[in-house]
């Protein structure tokens, strides 16, 4: 058996990019995340994708989704290039689900579940190093030093999306797309509930069981 093949879904703010880290360090697989890949590319051109705006930047700020012919491309190409992985933020679309099945298998599929009050406290919160990208949080995960990056002393700032008006929208889109993608991967043999709402230990201890249960991470 190869390395594993893990899904991670949840909603804006649920933890799948902090639980991405860890389990793509824990089992030496490669993080592939949609959003970061259209972060560091939101100025591409994609006006020769018949697209409404000709960059990703627009539809990012307003917390929209990235038309599916762009994110498709990006997740195909970095797909085709790591053996095991823990793919975070797509599919987001039933569209974007049979796109996936098209591309690989998916061995293990983590659902992270967490109540919406606390999926704003967390967005609204959350610091991000301009230099390396950790997260922080105001309030739960704090620095040292007052808007400063631990890791590398880069300065800390809120992401455009994590504003208000564009937290509101993301949660919407999430609940009209997304929520069916999940619906439809309840039947799939490696499907996982995570209570989310944990602390971030415990429910890595939970992630971790789950995907020892479901796939061969032996070294
Ligand atoms: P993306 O970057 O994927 O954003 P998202 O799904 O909205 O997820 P987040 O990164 O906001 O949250 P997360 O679940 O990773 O949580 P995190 O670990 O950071 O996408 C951004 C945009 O790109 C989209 O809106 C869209 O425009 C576009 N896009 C991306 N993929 C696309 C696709 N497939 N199709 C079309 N468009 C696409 O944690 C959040 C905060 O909570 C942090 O501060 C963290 O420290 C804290 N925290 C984490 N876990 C806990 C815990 N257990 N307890 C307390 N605090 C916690």
């Amino acid at each position: 058996m190869g390395q594993p093949h893990i899904l991670i879904l949840g909603p804006p703010g649920a933890g799948k990019g902090t639980q991405s880290g860890n389990i793509a360090e824990e089992y030496g697989i490669e993080h592939v995340t949609t959003g970061d890949a259209l972060r560091g590319n939101k100025d591409m051109d994609i006006s020769d994708m018949d697209t409404e705006y000709d960059t990703p930047r627009a539809y990012m700020e307003a917390g929209d989704l990235v038309p599916d012919a762009v994110v498709n491309a990006i997740v195909e190409e970095a797909l085709s290039a790591a053996d095991g992985f823990v793919l975070d933020g797509y599919p987001r679309n039933l569209e974007q689900a049979e796109e996936l099945s098209g591309m690989t298998d998916i061995d293990v599929v983590l659902s992270l579940e967490v109540s919406r009050e606390e999926l704003v406290d967390r967005l609204s919160g959350r610091r991000v190093c301009d230099g390396c990208g950790a997260n922080f949080h105001v309030e739960f995960d704090q620095p040292a030093e007052e808007g400063i990056c631990d890791g590398c002393g880069g300065e800390l700032e809120q992401r455009e999306d994590d504003r208000p008006e564009a937290v509101e929208n993301r949660l919407d889109v999430f609940d009209e797309n997304t929520t069916p993608v999940i619906e439809q991967y309840q039947d799939h043999e490696g499907f996982v509930a995570i209570d989310g709402e944990q602390p971030p230990a415990e429910v890595w201890g939970a992630i971790d069981s789950a995907v020892r249960e479901r796939a061969d991470v032996s070294e």
